[in-house]
């Protein structure tokens, strides 16, 4: 087993790199991206399959074991399943990932099962047609509803479904949702809507506290027990309602954050090593790359400066910040 060397000013240790692999997405989810769109980075300044695996390959000696691939959305990357291979086959490598809209999913779950991806998440915020397109500006969901019908069939396990809750949105929902627990087909996990990269404070007009979610059980009259049936490496604090087969999740960074037990590294589409979330400070690692010590001494540096927490909380109350938050939007992040 390796020793992890990836550890930060607060004795946390990081064995989770969340790798996006494009900022460019084929949907515009409203707390995602901006209404007139985003400018996307030109190709050149994309990393290549093979930097992105030379750096997960000096990650994984350094103590990185879970690789999460993420977006904008990682499907419209062309060859994806051979980026999948390449990191499935890293010595070091225990678990790989996938966070995607689903949309063109069906047609490449066996494939990328085959080429070694363990499982994924598919955001769907919805179950109701009309109110996912306005959710995506556009998006079809029956071709999510096909994709996890795929994934079930590909005998990709576990399937989890992420739903942003959004105040006057979809928290009418929430009971159909947890509904789709009881037979343990998928897990569904509900998510604060975060104001990552927003410079106008709207996300707080359609922001909701996870405790809804419990209430809402309690209202119908569920008895939810804690729960730790479903692998993940990620924030989610999962729950079962008495007799489901499944189980729920509540990802609740602005109520209750949970970064004492952060694991987790970023890397963007274009290079960039982002130690949190939340605040703005990146380490460029790409002209590192075929450097070993470089690559490995950038990591150090961004560790370094992990701050202990970010302070999204102090955002929702207009209270001052004390760093600089991100100016991306969460698809030039991947969430
Ligand atoms: P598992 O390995 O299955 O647990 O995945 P995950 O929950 O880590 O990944 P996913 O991409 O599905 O992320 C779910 C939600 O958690 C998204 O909204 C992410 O933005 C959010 N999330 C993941 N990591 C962090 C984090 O470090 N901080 C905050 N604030 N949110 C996070
Ligand atoms: N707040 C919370 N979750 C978000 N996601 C995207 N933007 C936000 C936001 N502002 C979620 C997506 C996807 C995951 C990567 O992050 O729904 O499932
Ligand atoms: Fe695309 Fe995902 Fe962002 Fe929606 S949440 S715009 S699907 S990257």
């Amino acid at each position: 087993m390796i020793p992890s060397e990836l550890v930060d000013s607060f004795g946390r240790v990081h064995d989770y790199l969340r790798l996006s692999v494009t900022d460019r997405c084929n949907l515009r989810c409203v707390y995602c991206m901006p209404a007139d769109g985003m400018e996307f980075e030109p190709d050149e300044n994309i990393l290549s399959f093979y930097e992105i695996t030379e750096v997960v390959r000096v990650l994984a000696e350094m103590g990185v074991k879970k690789v999460r691939l993420t977006g904008g959305e990682p499907l419209v990357r062309k060859g994806i399943e051979e980026l999948v291979a390449a990191i499935a086959e890293t010595p070091g490598i225990e678990d790989i990932a996938l966070t995607t809209n689903g949309i063109f999913l069906a047609k490449k779950a066996a494939k990328l099962k085959a080429a070694g991806l363990k499982r994924v998440n598919i955001s769907l915020d919805t179950l109701k047609a009309d109110r996912f397109s306005l959710i995506t500006r556009g998006g079809d969901v029956q071709r999510v509803l096909d994709s996890i019908a795929a994934c079930q069939q590909a005998g990709i396990w576990p399937i989890k479904l992420n739903v942003v809750l959004m105040k006057g949105i979809n928290d009418d929902e929430i009971e159909d949702f947890l509904r789709l627990t009881l037979d343990g087909a998928v897990q569904v996990r509900f998510i604060e809507y975060m104001p990552i990269g927003h410079n106008d404070m709207r996300w707080k007009q359609s922001y909701l506290p996870l405790s809804t979610v419990l209430e809402r059980c309690k209202q119908l009259g569920w008895e939810t027990e804690e729960s730790h049936d479903v692998r993940g490496n990620g924030p989610a604090q999962t729950f079962r309602i008495a007799g489901a087969k499944g189980s729920f999740g509540l990802i609740h960074p602005v109520s209750d954050h949970f970064c004492e037990t952060c694991n987790r590294l970023r890397l963007t589409a274009d290079g960039n090593i982002k130690p949190c979330l939340y605040w703005a400070d990146e380490f460029n690692v790409r002209k590192h790359i075929g450097d070993d010590e470089a690559i490995r001494q950038l990591f150090f540096k961004a560790l370094s400066i992990k701050p202990m927490n970010h302070e999204m909380a102090k955002a929702l109350a207009d209270e001052s910040q004390s760093h600089v938050p991100t100016a991306r939007r969460m698809s030039q992040i991947g969430g």
